[in-house]
């Protein structure tokens, strides 16, 4: 059993168990509690994500690979997608649900922890992430660790929770996702990590858009553009790396 606090540390350990206990019901749990609109949120980062077809992109804490899944389709053949993730029971599933989607030979899955890429420099054109720099130890070395294996050029793309800007919604909102969300993913779940409590407190502990954007562009992405979906409860944002 882990505490609230031991899990806001970020620890790798501590999220790679968490994670593993909810593993099996992520997809299940994400489409009841999200209202199916996770999907909606992924295919809109791909969108806005201004992919060429012969494109390579690194899909980082892929978890059970769907935002990988989102890329692979507007690829062809040349186009390559890697899902990576140090969460073992993830990659597991991802890599099953590659396989009964017919997906195995356009998407790869591996287990690599996002703080250290087992790639070279600037490799990829597009390196992503969909919920998952959040739960990452270090923001910071997150983002620069992406940028790394990301060609001059290329991009930077982050999907993740964030925090309403209307006062009104946003009460409603946190009744849900601070009251709601965590008793229903308790319940099926059964995870012992209390994972859908870490979420919202997660999500209210993280940098506001704009404070995450000044992050990327304090790394030295440019051109930072921010794009919210459904009344600010998901962000994305698009930095550019540096020609040099
Ligand atoms: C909330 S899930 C997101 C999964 C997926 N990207 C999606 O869109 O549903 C977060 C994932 O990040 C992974 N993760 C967290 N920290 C990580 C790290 N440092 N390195 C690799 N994976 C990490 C977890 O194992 C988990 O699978």
């Amino acid at each position: 059993m882990l505490t609230q606090a031991e899990l806001l540390t970020k620890k790798g350990t501590y999220i790679r168990q968490m994670f593993g206990s909810i593993a099996r019901v992520y997809d299940l749990l994400n489409t009841i509690l999200s209202f199916n609109l996770d999907k909606s949120w992924r295919k809109f980062a791909v969108r806005v994500s201004n992919v060429v077809p012969d494109a390579k992109i690194l899909d980082v804490c892929t978890g059970t690979g769907d935002l990988a899944i989102e890329y692979s389709r507007v690829l062809n053949q040349n186009g390559k997608v890697i899902g990576s993730d140090f969460c073992h029971e993830m990659v597991k599933i991802a890599g099953r649900k590659l396989k009964k989607k017919g997906l195995s030979g356009k998407i790869e899955v591996i287990g690599a922890d996002t703080l250290h890429l087992p790639f070279r420099d600037n490799y990829f054109h597009i390196s992503a992430v969909a919920f998952g720099i959040r739960n990452v130890s270090g923001l910071r070395s997150g983002i620069i660790e992406m940028m790394r294996i990301t060609v001059p050029g290329g991009r930077v793309v982050i999907l993740e929770f964030s925090q309403p800007t209307n006062p009104l919604f946003r009460g409603i909102y946190y009744f849900y996702f601070k009251k709601v969300l965590p008793c229903i993913g308790k319940l099926i779940s059964r995870s012992r990590y209390n994972a859908y409590s870490y979420l919202p407190t997660s999500v209210v502990n993280f940098p506001d858009r704009y404070e995450l954007r000044a992050e990327m562009e304090s790394c030295g992405l440019q051109n930072v553009e921010i794009y919210s979906r459904t009344l600010g409860i998901v962000t994305i944002h698009i930095g550019q790396k540096a020609l040099q």
